[in-house]
């Protein structure tokens, strides 16, 4: 009987969720359904909202569960309905949530082998690496989908904070590709340094949720953006930071909530002034239940061509991974994804 390791948690924790994880040995099932294939996992990433699953906040985990959103690997048993389908050892992308069709169970991907329903599995073209592939879920269709759900175009301004994340890099670039502007807050000077660099863009702001910086960095957005309504903002932070942005969008501007990097759940909002007078649309975006739950799979599918295409092309560059842990060190690798100056993403190596 072939055994595979897994990382677990039994309980959820909302101060602690780092501790929550332990390394589990099972059985890899032999025998798998006609409509299930088993995957052997070879990387896997560690995202935030990995640890936020453990906190027991996200929507879907039901206990115990197994860690980790989304991965890459190589097939390793087909179910009888699908041999027409699948190789044995073709590389795919899997994802904790299913991708295609609509998912109910959470199936956490840090793990040696798991065995998926098709809707799982996304085929990776030959040209792409196994570190860019990994990334394809929550990295670049987060913010690909944002950009189509708000349909930007040549001239709108996106206003976004944590602009250092892999999702704040992605929405930069894809705003040069689509023709919007991004104004972009970051928490760090180093940070916003590299970003103007790299993207060779100036609409880098420091802003770490200091009452006393608001209204330098206010004034310096406004003459930036000239008389251009900040019509539209992604806030990845939440609390004070969260607040600001709301703020600074213009009247009649959406403004997406999707992450609380700050560890504050919430946002001040003004019902007078940014609801009723000022008529701000505030939204929360979740690509797993929002995005995943309400686009056809046509839809989806069209995006992931498009995506692979962008990637293909170096139209859209990941930065490299930072780190990479064997599956074992899967404390060591979750701490190093928290560190305050990480540099790249944390991986976690699976078996081969
Ligand atoms: N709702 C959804 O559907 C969805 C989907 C994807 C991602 N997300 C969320 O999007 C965010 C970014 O994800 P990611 O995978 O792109 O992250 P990431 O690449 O791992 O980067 C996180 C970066 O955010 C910055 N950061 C961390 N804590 C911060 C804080 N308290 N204030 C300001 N900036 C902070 C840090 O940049 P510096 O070190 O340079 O300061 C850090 O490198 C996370 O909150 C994640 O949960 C949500």
């Amino acid at each position: 009987m072939v055994t595979g390791r897994e990382i677990s948690y039994r309980k959820f924790s909302e101060t602690h969720p780092e501790d929550v994880f332990e390394l589990v040995r099972v059985a890899v099932p032999d025998r798998i359904g006609p409509r299930e294939i088993t995957v052997q996992i070879k990387k896997a990433m560690v995202h935030p909202c990995d640890i936020g699953c453990a906190t027991g906040l996200v929507n879907g985990i039901k206990l115990p569960a197994v860690g980790g959103f989304e991965a890459i690997g190589v097939v390793e048993n087909v179910g009888e309905s699908l041999v027409n389908h699948y190789q044995l050892g073709q590389r795919v992308h899997v994802c904790a949530t299913h991708i295609f069709g609509s998912w109910k169970h959470w199936v956490g991907v840090w793990r040696d082998y798991c065995v998926f329903p098709p809707e799982a599995l996304v085929a990776i073209p030959d040209q792409i690496d196994d570190e860019v592939a990994a990334q394809l879920f929550v990295n670049v269709m987060t913010p690909y989908a944002m950009v189509k759900e708000m349909n930007l175009g040549v001239d709108d301004v996106l206003l976004q904070t944590a602009a250092g994340s892999v999702v704040g890099r992605v929405m930069i670039q894809l705003g040069k590709i689509f023709g919007f502007r991004t104004l972009n807050i970051v928490r760090r000077r180093e940070t916003a340094e590299e970003l103007q660099d790299l993207y060779k863009i100036d609409s880098v702001y420091v802003y770490d949720g200091n009452d006393d910086d608001r209204n330098i960095i206010s004034d310096k957005i406004s003459q930036d953006v000239g008389s251009a309504p900040i019509k539209y903002a992604i806030d990845a932070v939440s609390g004070s930071v969260g607040r600001f942005c709301l703020d600074l969008l213009s009247p009649g501007g959406v403004i997406y909530y999707y992450g609380a990097l700050s560890g504050d759940y919430s946002v001040n909002v003004d019902i007078v002034t940014h609801l009723c007078r000022h008529d701000k649309l505030v939204r929360g975006w979740s690509i797993q239940e929002h995005w995943l739950r309400n686009t056809p799979d046509k839809v989806k599918d069209e995006y992931i061509r498009s995506i692979w295409s962008l990637l293909i092309n170096k139209k859209v560059i990941l930065p490299p991974i930072g780190e990479t842990y064997a599956l074992e060190d899967f404390y060591k690798a979750i701490t190093a994804s928290q560190r305050a100056d990480k540099r790249g993403k944390v991986m976690l190596s699976c078996l081969g």
